[in-house]
């Protein structure tokens, strides 16, 4: 939900700005531009469009400066146009933000009143009208910042510079993701850790209410800083100015490189067999080290009467399958809920009881709250995260990391198998220390995690026939995707990868359930997708696929049974057998394919979807 980027050193910083910008893309794409400050002055770039739009703009050849600013947009405040593309300046001041200023409106009509003209209709542009209105007031340029900072209210993550500090660059931090770089006598800072990686591994997560400033050669400077909502209290006392964590980072710039594929989604549900193994590999062989390492104590577990459960979009999904996997395997009732609706309702969390967040950036806005309210309810709060030092594995009491590495495509794959199989790891420690699952089933379940990177490889080898298939539904105005049980998430999920790529409109339906509305919408040649694996559910899906099949629908069968749906369904996509429990694994594989497939068939931006922004870091 926008990116912001910041340069200060001794290389020319407008070529590293825009290379930062470009691996934060996902983070929105409505407008871009740049600012810098070279002894001209502060000079600034900005156009509605991509970053290559941006590029297009830029002055050959580019100016020099070694200090800058950059921002690439998702739209809140303001249509995308480029009077409303970021950094935005008045008086000498510049500003790239991340976030929202709820209380821009009141702010806007103060300075309004003192005769202060806006050049757009972003929340943003107050931030540098009020530090320049606080300058003409007398005050010098970090009084100014530092006061203008109090008057906001609402989530920013900002980068600020000054033609009357030309050498000096300042990072702000409070509710929106801030991280700091540090290389030899320069720093970087951006949204996001791989805007940077290239040029550095080593970083700082800033906390809410920080404010870094850093000018190039000279020790980075951190200090609490006074916003509004951490005014001071009452009690009269500063707080101690805060330490400065820098941490190291195992992640390479390669791997936020596409690495040979025309896509980062198409990379992504590629390595997914690998990132499933990553994220397994140091608790395959002994679940129960899991618990412990994470601090939940065989008192809790046994304690626990139900667990709840809070996450958005792909990561709900992995939520549900992750409710069927705990509730079969350790008997454990979930309760599991959407983050944005958890936050709001009235909560019957329990003290003591563990309530799990699941987030692939550990930064999405509704997800941390929801983690935040079940902590203040006494329940020990555990992450499912994939970001090393986000906000969220930052104040959960536990975090288990997905290994995922860096997802940058929009629409979510390879975090979605790893955050499953982090959920069946917890399923099985937990089975086993409620005494629910015998050492004989615990073992048979690792034993085919363990072979799950090779069943995940046998699904993917499906792609061409996927393809196909992706080619005769490019044309279609909706599809239905149905499933049972652990797949009726993974139905979900494909509608959702459907909708989010290819702008075709699906819906995810509990099969059973189709009877009771989306029959309806059957008619000739409509493309429905059934999850249907050889189980228990299998005869009774069947029965569902008929009632399609009668009304004319076309029906899209994943399966580890082909032979007994030839004659029933239109299409078959095959995937290997493995256990009940662990079948969403192979049966999401196709569903992203046919996802992937149908956008790049329609010539969407399958990286970029329209409206979407990876990381949702606003309400
Ligand atoms: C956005 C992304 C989705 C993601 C969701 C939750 O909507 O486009 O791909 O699943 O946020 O993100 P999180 O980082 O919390 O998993």
């Amino acid at each position: 939900m926008c990116g912001i980027v910041g340069y200060i050193g001794q290389r020319s910083a407008l070529p590293v700005l825009i290379d930062g910008l470009r691996r934060l893309e996902y983070r929105g794409y409505d407008s871009a531009g740049i600012a810098y400050a070279n002894g001209e002055g502060i000079g600034i770039h900005k156009t509605m469009g991509r970053i290559d739009d941006l590029k297009n703009i830029l002055p050959a050849p580019l100016p020099e400066a070694r200090v800058g600013l950059g921002h690439t947009r998702w739209a809140t405040h303001g249509a995308p146009s480029d009077r409303n593309a970021h950094p935005h300046e008045t008086g000498g001041v510049a500003v790239v933000h991340n976030g929202i200023i709820e209380n821009y409106q009141q702010l806007k009509a103060r300075l309004i009143a003192e005769g202060h003209e806006f050049a757009s209709d972003t929340d943003t542009e107050v931030i540098p009208q009020l530090i320049s209105s606080y300058m003409q007031k007398g005050f010098h340029f970090e009084e100014a910042m530092r006061m203008a900072i109090l008057d906001l209210k609402g989530s920013y993550a900002l980068g600020i510079m000054s033609a009357s500090a030309p050498g000096k660059l300042f990072a702000v931090r409070n509710g929106s993701p801030l991280v700091v770089g540090f290389g030899p006598g320069e720093f970087f800072f951006a949204s996001d850790i791989p805007a940077f990686l290239a040029y550095t591994k080593k970083f700082a997560f800033m906390e809410d209410g920080q404010i870094f400033t850093l000018a190039a050669g000279e020790e980075a400077r951190l200090e609490r800083l006074e916003t509004n909502g951490n005014s001071g209290g009452n009690s009269g006392k500063r707080p101690p100015e805060p330490e400065l964590k820098i941490v190291e980072i195992d992640w390479t710039a390669e791997m936020a490189e596409k690495e040979g594929y025309d896509y980062f989604m198409q990379k992504e549900i590629y390595e997914q067999p690998a990132t499933v193994m990553e994220t397994m590999r140091e608790w395959l062989d002994d679940p129960m080290e899991m618990l412990r390492t994470m601090g939940i104590t065989p008192k809790m577990i046994l304690g626990l009467r139900r667990l709840h459960i809070a996450a958005c979009g792909t990561s709900y999904h992995a939520a549900l399958v992750g409710k069927y996997a705990i509730e079969s395997l350790a008997h454990i009732p979930v309760e599991v809920e959407i983050a944005s609706e958890f936050r709001y309702k009235h909560l019957l969390v329990e003290k003591n009881s563990l309530f799990v967040s699941i987030t692939q950036s550990g930064e999405t806005a509704d997800t941390l709250a929801a983690q935040r309210e079940a902590g203040k309810k006494g329940a020990h709060t555990l992450t499912i995260c994939n970001v090393v030092g986000s906000t969220a594995s930052r104040e959960a009491d536990s975090v288990l990391y997905t290994r995922a590495g860096p997802e940058i495509g929009v629409a979510s794959t390879k975090a979605f198998t790893a955050q499953m199989a982090a959920l069946c790891l917890l399923a099985v420690a937990l089975g086993v220390k409620r005494g629910r699952l015998i050492a004989d089933e615990a073992e048979t379940l690792t034993g085919q995690l363990k072979k799950m990177p090779l069943l995940i490889e046998k699904a993917l080898a499906a792609g061409p026939h996927v393809k196909e298939v992706a080619a005769s539904v490019t044309g279609a105005r909706s599809m239905l995707y149905l499933g049972r049980g652990i797949n009726y998430p993974i139905a979900l999920e494909g509608a959702l990868k459907l909708k989010e790529i290819s702008y075709i409109h699906a819906e995810g339906y509990p099969a059973g359930e189709m009877k009771h509305g989306p029959i309806a919408l059957i008619e000739s040649g409509l493309p429905v997708v059934v999850v249907i694996p050889m189980g228990s559910l299998f005869e009774k899906t069947l029965s569902n696929i008929e009632e399609v099949k009668a009304r004319g629908g076309r029906v899209i069968a994943v399966t580890d049974e082909p032979a007994s749906l030839q004659g029933k369904a239109d299409e078959t996509i095959p995937v290997p057998s493995t256990h009940p429990v662990l079948s969403p694994f192979v049966n999401v594989i196709p569903l992203q394919m046919l996802a992937f497939h149908t956008g790049v068939i329609r010539g969407n931006d399958v990286d970029k979807p329209r409206n979407l922004a990876k990381s949702v870091t606003v309400e």
